[in-house]
């Protein structure tokens, strides 16, 4: 049973990053609910109020109080921390970026600048902006050994797999700025990072091709030296295609943060131990790889490809991924949070029109994905269970109409989100909340037993 009566109100923290101060939430909490048990126990749960979203009941006392734990598998209704980066509403499609909507991110603003907002919680002056990109310019490059570390793996290896193996190692290249509890070495750690990423992306994309790797070039912006990083050759001039750019600028928009998807959750988890932050960020690129989160976008394709090959009809699609005998889901539909529709996939459908108009591309792959869209969407089944379009059901067609192979999307992917899950990274080691990740569980197992006495 579940009361609620008034209790104290507290006000917002706020910690200072020299540049914004940052409020972690105004968080009030106005109410409590008592919670009683079965056995008479009770405790009084502090109920707290974001600045936008639901209430939280908050259940740190349940324990001491009541002798009870809660269960949640896969958290679908648990509060990990509390976080100023990102909301989502899942009934309204509604997705900020440190309260800012998507769309007009999306419309507006550029990769650098929404990496920007998200480490620092404001938008920067023109002058903040300059300094910032200087700064990640001159961060591009990365050690020499680098190359040879990624010259190591076998030349089929998964792009994804060297990126995992990469960014870990970048720990042993920065042993002067690792101090977790040094505000500017985070800082430092975060801005090597996001400089990084398209430099080590584009390595492990021309090892796999038997192709050298490029210097970066400090006098392009940052999504076109990625392009330059990724397609020019030694033996000729490269010049940056303007509509490719622009189509990586929006994607990378859009996939840099998500509240806590189960990456960016790993990566707190990892960070909550101390771990260093290349450690930790490698921890997220691992989680990102399953099909299920940031590997959907490569199973999108597959899917694609694999309906369109073998001319299976998309009503025999469908049914077999309503089909609970069949392993088989609809990659790029559904999400956890999503119960309406992803902002995100409705952004990018409207991207992937423009880029098949401008470059060509699977137009026949898109017109499949968008009769597979429309019929799921007429369908009872995916509607009674609110699975629509997500974020990567239409990334993939742009991503390999710009030339980017299937198995560099989810590097597409982690790429971006690194600004995400540093900033919560960052996030979390600024919360005067902070502590070590540790769940607990509902054990099933065998009870307490004696070892047999020897024979
Ligand atoms: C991302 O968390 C994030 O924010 C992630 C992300 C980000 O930016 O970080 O948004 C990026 O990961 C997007 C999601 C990409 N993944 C896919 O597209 C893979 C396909 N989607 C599913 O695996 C699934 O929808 C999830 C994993 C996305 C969500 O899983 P949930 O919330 O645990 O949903 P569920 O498994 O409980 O499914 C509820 C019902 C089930 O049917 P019933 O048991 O109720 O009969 O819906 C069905 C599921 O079988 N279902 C699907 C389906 N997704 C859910 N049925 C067919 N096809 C699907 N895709």
């Amino acid at each position: 049973m579940v009361t609620r009566q008034q209790a104290q109100v507290t006000g917002p923290a706020y910690y200072d990053n020299g540049r914004h101060k940052q409020s972690i939430g105004d968080e009030i909490m106005s109410e409590t609910s008592k919670l009683t048990t079965t056995t008479g126990k009770s405790s009084e749960l502090p109920m707290i109020s974001g600045t936008h979203g639901p209430d939280v009941a908050d259940v740190r006392r349940l324990y001491k109080d009541a002798g009870i734990f809660t269960y949640d598998p896969g958290y679908a209704t648990t509060a990990s921390c509390k976080s100023s980066i990102t909301f989502i509403d899942g009934e309204k499609g509604i997705l900020l970026y440190r309260g800012y909507p998507i769309e007009q991110l999306a419309e507006h603003s550029t990769y650098l600048e929404v990496c920007y907002l998200l480490m620092y919680g404001e938008l920067p002056t023109p002058e903040q902006y300059d300094d910032f990109t200087d700064i990640i310019k001159n961060h591009t490059m990365v050690h020499e050994n680098i190359r040879d570390f990624i010259n190591g793996f076998r030349y089929d290896a998964h792009p994804m797999a060297m990126l995992l193996g990469t960014v870990g190692a970048l720990s042993s290249f920065y042993h002067d700025s690792i101090d977790i509890n040094d505000p500017k070495h985070r800082e430092i750690s975060a801005q090597r990072l996001i400089a990084k990423m398209p430099t080590i992306a584009s390595y492990c994309y021309n090892h796999s091709r038997g192709q050298p790797f490029m210097y970066p070039d400090n006098s392009l912006s940052y999504v076109e030296n990625f392009t330059r990083l990724m397609f020019a050759v030694p033996a000729e001039e490269y010049q940056p295609n303007q509509v490719a750019v622009k189509a990586l600028e929006l994607i990378l928009i859009l996939h840099a943060d998500h509240e806590q998807n189960a990456s960016t959750s790993t990566v707190r988890m990892a960070g909550s131990s101390g771990a260093n932050p290349f450690a930790s960020i490698a921890t997220g690129v691992a989680s990102l790889w399953g099909p299920a989160h940031g590997g959907a976008n490569e199973a999108v394709m597959n899917m694609l490809d694999a309906i369109h090959d073998s001319g299976e009809t998309i009503e025999k699609t469908i049914d077999r991924a309503k089909d609970k005998n069949d392993p088989f889901r609809l990659m790029g539909f559904g999400h956890r949070v999503y119960k309406n529709f992803d902002p995100r996939a409705k952004i990018i459908q409207k991207m992937c029109h423009e880029i098949l108009d401008d470059l060509g591309g699977d137009q026949p792959l898109f017109n499949l994905a968008m009769e597979l869209e429309e019929k799921t969407l007429a369908d009872d089944y995916f509607k009674e269970r609110q699975l629509y379009p997500n974020v990567d059901f239409y990334s993939g067609i742009i991503l390999r109409a710009l030339g980017i192979p299937m198995n560099m999307f989810t590097v597409m992917f982690a790429m971006a989100r690194t600004v995400g899950w540093i900033s919560h990274w960052n996030e979390m080691h600024e919360d005067p909340e902070f502590r070590i990740g540790r769940p607990r569980q509902v054990y099933t197992g065998a009870a307490t037993r004696d070892y047999p006495a020897k024979s």
